[in-house]
């Protein structure tokens, strides 16, 4: 590389440099000892292969955009990778392979890029060495006028400007490579509406009351006075996605004595028997409300201390959370278990948007 005109005064080589004693006039200070070295300046400049032939130039012109063009198609792949192998519960053999192609489109889209950048500034942009002396951080005008210049100066070293080839392909390259990352992570969001999600759960007319994580159906004859037992609803662990289901289906069965429960007047055919079923979801922001005081009849969220009252609906009686616990409308089959009447009557779970 040869070197370029700064505006300053490069070091040259060979300089001679002259020899002080440390300074030592100052107390206090440190010790400054003039530079030991001598510039060795800059080699001799020696063009590149590219420089003196045409055809060569254009031969590294074609090998710059063809890794361009493969960073792209590496890109496309990544994303057709993950669409064509698709990751699969318990299949270790499709998470290799999810993994195996993504990775290889991805190292691809980079390596594409990288490599062609690296390529392109070695044997097409101008090889000149240059020499820049620091200047202070804040520019004058003359330093701003130079900024334009050497912009422009790259502009026609680099030939973004002239091979438009390389540039289109880079800047196809840069932004296909992001693509992959976005198809990611809006997998990662919701596929379904969030809001019909979160509104409804697995609960629905005549579903058992199974016990988690047995799953065995439940008799309301065989729950004592003061019991409590923690339900999900008959089928959920067969399902492929349980832990979301349950995450928003999770149920709390007690029995009480019928008479010490002051059920609203619209709800009183939604226990049975003193026994009644409340989301176990807490409404403060979510945690599981697993603690039953048998002899007050409060359930306690461990999170947050938020407290229900179980003999008046479930209503917050203390801590953070604003509203009852859902209650589940139960009632028996004709086998005795413990049926679901209907779904829940409004969302489980902390507020969100759609809920006020
Ligand atoms: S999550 Fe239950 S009190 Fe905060």
């Amino acid at each position: 590389m040869a070197q370029h005109d700064t505006g300053e005064t490069p070091a040259v080589a060979g300089s001679a440099v002259e020899k002080s004693e440390p300074r030592r006039d100052h107390p206090g200070t440190a010790v400054e000892v003039s530079d030991a070295f001598v510039n060795p300046g800059l080699p001799p400049h020696r063009p590149r292969v590219t420089d003196l032939d045409p055809k060569k130039d254009a031969q590294a012109e074609r090998r710059v955009y063809t890794l361009f063009y493969i960073s792209i198609i590496g890109s496309v792949l990544a994303i057709a990778a993950y669409g064509a192998f698709p990751l699969e519960e318990g299949n270790m053999s499709s998470v290799r392979m999810n993994n195996a192609f993504l990775g290889l489109g991805i190292a691809l889209g980079l390596l594409g890029i990288g490599v062609g950048a690296v390529y392109w500034a070695k044997t097409l942009m101008r090889g000149d060495e240059i020499v820049e002396l620091r200047h202070p951080t804040r520019g004058t005008d003359t330093t701003r006028a130079r900024a334009v210049e050497v912009f422009t100066l790259g502009n026609e070293e680099s030939g973004i400007g002239r091979r438009t080839l390389i540039r289109n392909t880079l800047i196809g390259a840069l932004i296909a490579t992001p693509l992959p990352a976005i198809v990611l992570f809006r997998d990662l969001g919701p596929t379904s509406d969030p809001v019909e999600a979160l509104e409804t759960t697995l609960w629905e007319k005549n579903v058992r009351l199974v016990q988690d994580p047995t799953g065995a159906p439940i008799r309301a004859s065989d729950l004592t006075l003061g019991s409590v037992v923690h339900v999900i609803p008959e089928g959920l662990n067969e399902l492929a996605h349980k832990l979301e289901e349950k995450a928003k289906a999770a149920v709390l069965l007690m029995r009480l004595k019928p008479e010490d429960l002051n059920e609203l007047p619209e709800r009183e055919s939604w226990s049975y028997e003193g026994i009644v079923a409340y989301s176990k979801i807490c409404t403060h922001v979510g945690c599981p409300v697993a603690l039953y005081e048998q002899q007050t009849h409060h359930l306690l969220c461990p999170c947050h201390q938020s407290t229900f009252d179980v003999t008046n609906h479930c209503e917050v009686i203390f801590g953070p959370a604003k509203r009852p616990l859902p209650q589940l409308p139960i009632t028996v089959d004709a086998d005795g278990y413990l049926i679901a009447q209907s779904g829940f009557h409004e969302p489980v779970g902390p507020s969100y948007w759609e809920r006020s």
